[in-house]
């Protein structure tokens, strides 16, 4: 990926905590003067706008029709959201993209392979953070259960799919289950890390011109 922009997505089972450190970052980054856009999987264009409608039902699709809908939503996404961003040389960051369709419909025993080739086209982030829980502990956090997905059996499944994509390389943890305050340094270190491994001659043109 060209430019100057950085790609940041945060993973993590419901309740880990990405919408809060999220907004955290995006605050802490911006105090530091960088253009941040906050956005989310599903998106708010129509596939996403359906999908997340869809997630307050009971009855689940067959897992692939799943795939293709993230798949889909997700395209429109990189298309309207990230990639317009970054080519304006925005940090985005989002909470949830391609490794979650891995791990939540991987969950109910689709192909991993098959969920990534069919997501060939999504860019890939320069970080993606894994925000690591147990269920039991997540699923504490979050007051009333509000999505199909939340429920520890088939969370625990989700969370063993994500710590093989951490094994893997894809995904790097970080230990969600300490105070808010620990978990933020932790995430603010690493996104300044990839900002200056990314671009130190931007840098170097950003005191330059300040
Ligand atoms: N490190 C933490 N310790 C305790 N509670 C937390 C922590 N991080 C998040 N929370 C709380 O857990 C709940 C779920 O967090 P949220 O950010 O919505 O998770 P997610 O977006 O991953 O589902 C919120 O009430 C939030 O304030
Ligand atoms: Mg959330």
């Amino acid at each position: 990926m060209a430019g100057k922009g950085l790609f940041i997505v945060l993973e993590g089972i419901d309740g880990s905590g990405k919408d809060t450190h999220l907004k955290l970052l995006a605050r802490e980054l911006r105090e530091l003067g960088y253009a941040v856009v906050e956005t989310a999987e599903p998106s708010r264009g129509r596939v996403g706008t359906f999908l997340k409608g869809y997630a307050k039902r009971k009855e689940r699709l067959p897992a692939e029709s799943e795939a293709f809908l993230y798949a889909s939503d997700r395209f429109e996404h990189l298309k309207n959201v990230v990639k317009p961003a970054l080519r304006r040389d925005q940090i985005v960051i989002s909470a949830r993209y391609y490794y979650s369709s891995m791990a939540y419909q991987g969950a109910v025993g689709v192909d991993l392979d098959w969920i990534r080739e069919m997501n060939r086209f999504a860019l890939k982030p320069d970080l993606a953070i894994l925000l690591d829980i147990l269920p039991e502990y997540s699923l504490h956090r979050l007051k009333r259960r509000r999505s199909i997905y939340e429920d520890s059996d088939y969370l625990r499944k989700v969370r063993d799919i994500y710590i093989k994509l951490v094994n893997q390389g894809e995904l790097v943890k970080v230990d969600a289950d300490r105070p808010k305050r620990v978990v933020q340094g932790e995430l603010l270190s690493m996104v300044l890390n990839s900002l200056h491994e990314r671009a130190p001659e931007n840098e170097q043109e950003k005191s330059e011109t300040q």
